[in-house]
C-alpha cells in the first residue's frame, strides 16, 4: 500500500504524515528533506542556487546522514529548498530514491508535494493537506521563535506566499492536488482532529480503491 500526503508549508503535513505511518505501520519518507538537504549542501560547498548542473551534481551526491535535523529546519534551508526543487535535474536526480521507497513491498508513505501527481501516481490514498497562510504563517513563526529568531510575523507569511508561488508555478512538477487526492483543511483543528480527519480520509479512499 502506497500514502500519499502532499500539501504546503506548515500545513500540518509532516505531522499527519508521521501519525499516519505509524497507524498504518508504513515506513515513512520526508521528500522535503532530499530538497532541503540539497539546498544546504550547495550552500556549504560555495554552489550558486542557480547553477542547474552544479546543484544536481550535490543532489546525486547526497548523504542524509551528514544533517542534522536543525540545520535542514531553518527559514534560509527551507528558502533553498524551493529554490533548488525547480530544478528539473535536480527533481530528476532524486527521483529514483523516491520511487524506490514508494515501490518497496511493504508499502510506504511519503509527503512532499508532488508524490500523487509524479513519485507515486498509482498510490492507494492521496491526501493534500492545507490551511490558511495566515495560520501557517503564525504556526511556522512560533516555530523559529523557539528557535531563537526574532523574525517578524507578516515577514514569515510573507516568505510563505512567496514559497507557495514558487513550489506551484515551476514547470517541472508543481506542487498541486491530484485529481483523486482528499483535501484536508487544517486551518481550524487540532492536531488530534486533524489526524483523525487524515485517518478516516485515507480509510475513504482505500474502501473505495483509488487503484483504478
Ligand atoms: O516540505 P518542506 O517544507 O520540507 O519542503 C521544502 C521545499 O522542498 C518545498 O518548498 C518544495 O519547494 C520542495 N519540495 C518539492 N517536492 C517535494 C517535497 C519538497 O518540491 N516532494
Amino acid at each position: 500500500m502506497i500514502i500519499a500526503i502532499d500539501g504546503t508549508t506548515a500545513s500540518g503535513k509532516g505531522t499527519i504524515a508521521k501519525r499516519l505511518s505509524a497507524h498504518y505501520g508504513l515506513p515513512h519518507m520526508d521528500t522535503g528533506r532530499l530538497y532541503r538537504a540539497t539546498g544546504v549542501a550547495a550552500l556549504h560547498a560555495g554552489v550558486a542556487l542557480d547553477d542547474a548542473e552544479g546543484v544536481a551534481k550535490v543532489a546525486r551526491s547526497l548523504d542524509l546522514a551528514d544533517f542534522n535535523e536543525a540545520d535542514l529546519r531553518t527559514a534560509e534551508a527551507g528558502r533553498a529548498a524551493s529554490v533548488v526543487a525547480a530544478i528539473p535535474e535536480v527533481r530528476q536526480a532524486l527521483f529514483e530514491l523516491q520511487r524506490a521507497f514508494a515501490t518497496q513491498p511493504i508499502g510506504a508513505l511519503l509527503d512532499g508535494r508532488d508524490i500523487g501527481t509524479v513519485i507515486a501516481p498509482e498510490a492507494d490514498a492521496k491526501l493534500w493537506v492545507d490551511a490558511r497562510v495566515e495560520v501557517r504563517g503564525e504556526r511556522r513563526w512560533k516555530e523559529l521563535c523557539g528557535q531563537g529568531s526574532d523574525i517578524s510575523l507578516e515577514t514569515v507569511i510573507e516568505q510563505l506566499r512567496t514559497r507557495d508561488q514558487r513550489d506551484q508555478s515551476r514547470k517541472d512538477a508543481p506542487a498541486a492536488m491530484a485529481a483523486d487526492a482528499i483535501l484536508i483543511d487544517t486551518s481550524d483543528l487540532t492536531i488530534e482532529a486533524a489526524v483523525e480527519k487524515a485517518i478516516a480520509a485515507v480509510k475513504a479512499a482505500l474502501a473505495r480503491g483509488n487503484r483504478a
